[in-house]
C-alpha cells in the first residue's frame, strides 16, 4: 500500500506534486539540493493552500493537516522508505540519470520510481536503474493543483502492475490520466508545440500580427488563450527545447524549430518570465 511518496525537485512543479499527495492524505518528504528551493516551495504550498480555502475548495483545517504531512530534506537517503517516488528535477538528462541511479540504490525495493520529465525517454531513465519494470512517466500539468491531466508514460519495460499502482495513484488525486507510449513529445507536446511553432511560422511569414493569430484560434477554436500567448507562458526556450526534443527524436523535417523562435531565444526573450516574449510584460 502506497502511505509515504518521496517528491525530488522543489521547483514548480515539484512544490505543486508535494502540495496535491500531502493533501489527498499521503505523508510526502520533499527532497532538493538547495535549501533556499525547500523554502520557498513551503511558502507557495501555504499560500496556495490559503487560496484554495478561501474559495472553499478545502477546509481550514485542511491546510494545516496538508501542511503537516510533508517533510522537506537536502539527503536523498532520507527516502528510503517511500512506497513511490515521483522525481522533478531540472530536465537535464544526464542529471536525471544520475539520479535515478542514486534513488535506485537507496529506495526500498519494490517501490515505483517515476519522472515528471517532459521530454527525456522513460526508457532511458528506466535502463539507468536495476527496476526498468518499476519506472513510469507521470507527467504533471502546470500549476499542478489545478490541473486534471497526469500523462502516464509507460517505458518499454514498465510493468502492467507498476501501471496498474500508478492509475490508482492518480484517481487518489482526483486526476485524470492520459496514457502514451514513450515517444518524443508524448501526447500534449507532441501535438502543443508543432501547433505553437506553426503559429510563430504565421507570424514570421508574415500572414497575421501576433495579436491576430491569438485572436483567430482563441475565438475560432475555443482555446482559453492564443498558441503565442501560451508560449510565452511557458517560455520561449522551452518551446524550442521540446521542438528540437521532437525535430531530433523523430528526423522528421516537419518538426523544424522556425527561425524566429529560434532568433527570440538568442535575443533573451523568453516570453512573461524574462518581461518579453511575443508581447511586453
Ligand atoms: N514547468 C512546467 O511547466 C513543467 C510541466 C511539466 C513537466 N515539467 C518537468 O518537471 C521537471 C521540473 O521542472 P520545473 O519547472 O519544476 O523546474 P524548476 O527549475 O522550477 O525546479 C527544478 C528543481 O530541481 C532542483 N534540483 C536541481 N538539481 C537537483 C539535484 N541534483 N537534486 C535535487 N534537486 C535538484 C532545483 O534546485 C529546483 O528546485 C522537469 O523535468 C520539467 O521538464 C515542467
Amino acid at each position: 500500500m502506497i502511505t509515504t511518496i518521496g517528491v525530488l525537485g522543489a521547483g514548480q512543479m515539484g512544490n505543486g506534486i508535494a502540495h496535491v499527495f500531502a493533501q489527498y492524505g499521503y505523508k510526502v518528504i520533499l527532497f532538493d539540493i538547495a535549501e533556499a528551493q525547500l523554502d520557498k516551495a513551503v511558502k507557495t504550498i501555504g499560500q496556495n493552500l490559503e487560496r484554495q480555502a478561501k474559495k472553499g475548495a478545502i477546509s481550514e483545517a485542511l491546510v494545516v493537516d496538508t501542511l503537516g504531512r510533508i517533510k522537506v530534506t537536502q539527503a536523498m537517503e532520507e527516502l528510503g522508505n517511500v512506497d513511490f517516488a515521483v522525481e522533478a528535477v531540472t530536465e537535464h538528462e544526464p542529471l536525471k540519470l544520475e539520479i535515478f541511479r542514486k534513488l535506485d540504490g537507496i529506495v526500498k525495493e519494490g517501490s515505483i520510481l517515476a519522472s515528471n520529465t517532459s521530454s527525456i525517454p522513460i526508457t532511458k531513465i528506466a535502463s539507468a536503474t536495476n527496476r526498468p519494470d518499476k519506472v513510469i512517466g507521470m507527467h504533471f500539468m502546470n500549476p499542478v493543483p489545478l490541473m486534471k491531466l497526469v500523462e502516464i508514460i509507460r517505458g518499454h519495460a514498465t510493468s502492467d502492475e507498476t501501471f496498474a499502482q500508478t492509475s490508482e495513484l492518480v484517481a487518489k488525486v482526483q486526476k485524470e490520466m492520459a496514457v502514451s507510449q514513450d515517444y518524443p513529445g508524448f501526447i500534449v507536446n507532441r501535438i502543443l508545440m508543432p501547433m505553437i511553432n506553426e503559429a510563430v511560422f504565421a507570424l514570421y511569414e508574415g500572414i497575421a500580427t501576433a495579436e491576430d493569430i491569438d485572436k483567430g484560434m482563441k475565438l475560432g477554436t475555443n482555446q482559453p488563450m492564443g498558441p503565442l500567448t501560451l508560449a510565452d507562458f511557458i517560455g520561449l526556450d522551452t518551446c524550442l527545447a521540446i521542438m528540437n526534443v521532437l525535430y531530433d527524436g523523430f528526423k522528421d523535417p516537419k518538426y523544424r524549430p522556425c527561425p524566429l523562435l529560434v532568433k527570440m531565444v538568442n535575443a533573451g526573450y523568453m516570453g512573461r518570465k524574462s518581461g518579453r516574449g511575443f508581447y511586453s510584460y
